[in-house]
């Protein structure tokens, strides 16, 4: 029979206190690895809470740049911007997103102005400026996507003319990173980082960043028919490995915490960085239960250093400002 350990291995001796267990701790939360999203409106004069994700703001554009003020000043030097547009400049293909002095053009030429190093990550994709709120344009009845590839590479062209240093598609249409790699470097934006959605799930998750965009679909076409379905494992890696072969220099794993096991079995697989996006309903979840003192406010950083443990390099997250705020007051 095989001898015990016990007592000569006791694991609890490297609990024993705070010091002993953050020299033994295998990571860590680090401020200039978290992303905070911020939603712009091309309407508003002031800011307003979005009443599905308390705590967080649709800006106008003074208020925002107030906002990424403080978030400097607190560390914080990645965002990932997103537009809210009048409702009337959508349409059914979403021209709006192809023009040049659109809002999130104007607002990353005048955030890049006055905040130069900030690094500005802005989506590609159509959904905030489709009626249907849809990520492509409809054409028989459905999201088509070589005509989408086509207002996505002109989109990507603008948004890294006006300022953006990573562009983001989270469209998931196939093939686009290539095309927009293509034309990057054709029009000389040799250094604009790619960071796909590469394995971006159609998930539940997302109702609360679609009140905040405005990006309700209204129509009986599905996200599922270019999201990924959230039974899949393997596929993550085939749309990974594509997306990185047609130039992504990131990929993305979204939402976050349901699909910690695609962060991990990509990050034993891959040698590219993983981001992962805690999304609006992770926030919203957590934020409300906080908010109903059914939890401690101490589950936002163990939800992100889950994240990280599982192989994230960052970490997307309405999280980000708050916990650079609060971080050295948690154990
Ligand atoms: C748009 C986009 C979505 C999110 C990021 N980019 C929503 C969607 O695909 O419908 C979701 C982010 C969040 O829920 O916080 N393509």
């Amino acid at each position: 029979m095989r001898k015990t350990l016990f007592p000569r291995v006791r694991p609890r001796r490297l609990r024993l206190n705070e010091t002993i267990r953050d020299l033994v701790s295998e990571t860590s939360i680090n401020k200039s690895k978290l992303i905070q999203p911020l939603f712009v409106s091309g309407t508003l004069k002031k800011k307003e809470e979005i009443i599905t994700m308390p705590g967080q703001y649709l800006y106008s554009q003074d208020d925002l740049l107030s906002e990424i003020d403080e978030l400097t000043n607190l560390g914080i030097n990645t965002i990932a911007l997103f537009p809210n547009i009048d409702s009337d400049l959508k349409d059914q293909s979403g021209t709006e997103a192809l023009k040049e002095d659109n809002l999130i053009c104007k607002t990353v030429r005048k955030i890049k102005d006055r905040f130069p190093k900030l690094v500005v990550i802005t989506d590609v994709a159509l959904d905030p400026y489709t009626s249907s709120g849809h990520d492509g344009v409809i054409l028989n009845g459905k999201v088509d996507n070589d005509h989408t590839l086509e207002a996505l590479i002109k989109m990507s062209v603008n948004l890294a003319s006006s300022g953006a240093d990573i562009l983001a598609p989270s469209d998931m249409m196939d093939g686009r990173i290539g095309k927009i790699r293509d034309s990057l470097e054709v029009n000389n934006f040799k250094d604009t980082i790619l960071l796909s959605y590469a394995a971006k799930y159609a998930s539940n998750f997302y109702g609360p960043f679609r009140d905040a965009v405005g990006s309700k679909q209204i129509d009986g076409i599905s996200k599922k028919t270019y999201q990924m379905d959230s039974k899949n494992l393997k596929e993550a890696h085939k749309e990974t490995l594509l997306d990185i072969s047609e130039g992504a220099d990131i990929i993305m794993v979204k939402p976050a915490m349901p699909y910690l096991d695609v962060i991990n079995d990509l990050h034993q697989e891959i040698n590219v960085p993983i981001f992962a996006y805690q999304v609006s309903g992770e926030y919203s979840m957590l934020k409300m239960g906080i908010d109903k003192k059914i939890f401690v406010h101490n589950v936002i950083p163990e939800t992100l250093i889950s994240l990280f443990r599982a192989g994230s390099s960052s970490v997307i997250t309405y999280f980000a400002r708050w916990t650079a705020e609060n971080y050295d007051n948690i154990s």
